[in-house]
């Protein structure tokens, strides 16, 4: 798998996303030998810049966050391919230039007409780009030359402004062209949730609900709301993860086997699952949010949300938030998934974890089994990347006494490959023009008509409780499971 003769041109090069993730993992996929000799990258942004200043951004962002070694042949070669054209994105004079500059590179190192748009850009901004790239003939397929638009998140607000959003997309692209971001199921580990499932014979008899008690889906971050109060205040943990990464994660985990791994067999599942989702009668009950305060986190003092830079003192918006979803099929009836995402918690972990049932009648005494468990599988998405299975185990010594253990797969011991980025694996998938990684836009609204309900309902309630930072969230987040009789996993 190697991309042929392209450009990827990049709108929004001055921004956090494109020097930390997308100039490193352009420069990854040069260094591995998977983009062809004469690629060609374009950045468009207002700054007033020469194609030098842009190649040298992208030199110290590749040399700050690559995950490969830095090599001067192959930053050469790709740099040869850099320009840069700058100005506002509604002058149509600045399309008209980015049209030059991209048949130069087709002239000049072969690229073969074949562009991708990477819309890296807040999304009130997209209709004036994709209007400008239909405008000036850039968006247009011809039979020998592909044009494609790579969309990142958020897609939209809600239902009605993600419709919007993609009628805005729709009418200038065909949804073969659109390749929406979601950069969780570019991670390994992610897509790794198939390969455990479906490659194995293991694990599938018991991936339902005569089996599993339910289901906890963790993203927890330590950081905080950063420099990015401008997006997050107002948006929030559910919009910005819960609608994204975590319900993929949830059609991942729900889905039935594909009957390909073609894209549209893969999404078609995923979109039954997502559709089958249910909420809880009492979205009071039911649901969690919070917020974080000061406090304490890896040995240093920080402050709280409303301390913030940029975030207003009288901020209601959410930096955690907890839900019970239900799915509603055969295999998951009567199984709570519980979902979790927070800035600002005890540590940084995303997993996935199947907890099973109690075994129905136990022959150790009581006092033997008081430390058993529940067997749980733990796909440990990051950062300590594997798959976790507890079950309980004789302790030794001369009484029955039981207790849990773990049995570890662990990335790091049983390959020697490395992973790539996540971002790395879809900027490949949308050069060579691979869709299964990306979801469709029925999944997207699916995803908002979960989420819809429950934003109304937070909006009409008051404010998310505080939670120290540090902590693993508010008080409400463990009510949320103790009313089952649960308890959250502390990864
Ligand atoms: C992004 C969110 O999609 O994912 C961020 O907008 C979040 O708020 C980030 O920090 C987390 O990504 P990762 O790959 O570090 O888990």
């Amino acid at each position: 798998r190697v991309a042929g003769p392209s450009v990827l041109v990049l709108f929004g090069v001055t921004g956090d996303l494109a020097r930390k993730k997308l100039l490193p993992a352009i420069y990854d996929l040069a260094n591995r030998g998977l983009l062809p000799p004469g690629f060609g990258l374009v950045g468009v942004a207002r700054r007033e810049w020469q194609d030098e200043d842009f190649a040298q951004l992208a030199h110290d962002a590749v040399r700050e966050h690559a995950r490969t070694p830095f090599r001067e042949d192959v930053w050469r070669q790709l740099s040869e391919g850099v320009r840069y054209v700058q100005g506002e994105l509604h002058d149509d004079a600045v399309f008209d230039e980015l049209a030059r500059t991209v048949r130069d590179l087709d002239a000049r190192r072969g690229t073969g007409g074949n562009y991708a748009f990477y819309l890296s850009l807040p999304p009130k901004l997209f209709p004036t780009v994709v209007t400008q790239l239909k405008r000036s003939g850039l968006a247009e397929s011809r039979e020998d030359a592909w044009r494609r638009v790579i969309v990142e998140k958020p897609f939209g607000h809600d239902l009605h402004s993600a419709r919007d959003l993609n009628a805005v997309i729709d009418d200038v692209f065909p949804p073969a062209s659109v390749f929406r971001i979601d950069h969780y199921l570019g991670k390994e580990t992610v897509q790794n949730i198939m390969a455990l499932r479906f490659a194995n014979t293991l694990f599938e008899p018991l991936w339902n609900r005569n089996y599993v008690d339910h289901v906890q889906i963790t993203m927890a971050e330590d950081i905080g709301v950063g420099g990015r109060a401008g997006y997050y205040d107002g948006i929030g943990a559910a919009r910005d993860v819960i609608q994204n990464h975590l319900l993929q994660l949830l059609a991942l985990v729900a889905m039935e086997e594909p009957v390909s791994f073609r894209a549209d067999d893969i999404r078609l599942e995923k979109e039954k699952a997502l559709s089958a989702v249910t909420l809880p009668p009492d979205l009071a009950a039911g649901t969690a949010r919070g917020q974080y305060a000061g406090g304490w986190q890896g040995g240093a003092q920080v402050s709280g949300y409303l301390e913030e830079d940029g975030i207003p003192s009288d901020s209601v918006t959410e930096t955690y938030a907890a839900m019970k979803l239900g799915v509603n099929t055969r295999r998951w009836a009567g199984v709570p998934f519980y979902l979790r995402t927070g800035k600002r918690l005890g540590r940084r972990v995303t997993e996935v974890a199947l907890v099973f049932q109690r075994a129905p009648h136990q022959v150790f005494s009581k006092t033997d089994v008081a430390d058993l468990g529940q067997n749980a599988l733990v796909l440990r998405i990051q950062p300590d990347e594997g798959v976790t299975l507890r079950f309980g185990s004789k302790v030794p010594g001369a009484a029955m006494e039981v207790r849990d253990v773990t049995m570890d797969f662990a990335y790091g011991q049983s390959f020697t490959e490395s992973s790539p980025e996540a971002y790395e694996r879809l900027i490949l998938d949308v050069l060579i023009g691979d869709p299964p990684l990306f979801p469709r836009q029925e999944e997207v609204e699916l995803s908002w008509k979960i989420l819809d309900p429950i934003e109304e309902f937070w909006a009409k309630n008051g404010r998310p409780d505080a939670y120290a930072a540090g902590t693993w969230g508010p008080p409400s987040a463990h009510d949320l499971l103790a009313r089952d009789g649960r308890q959250w996993r502390r990864p």
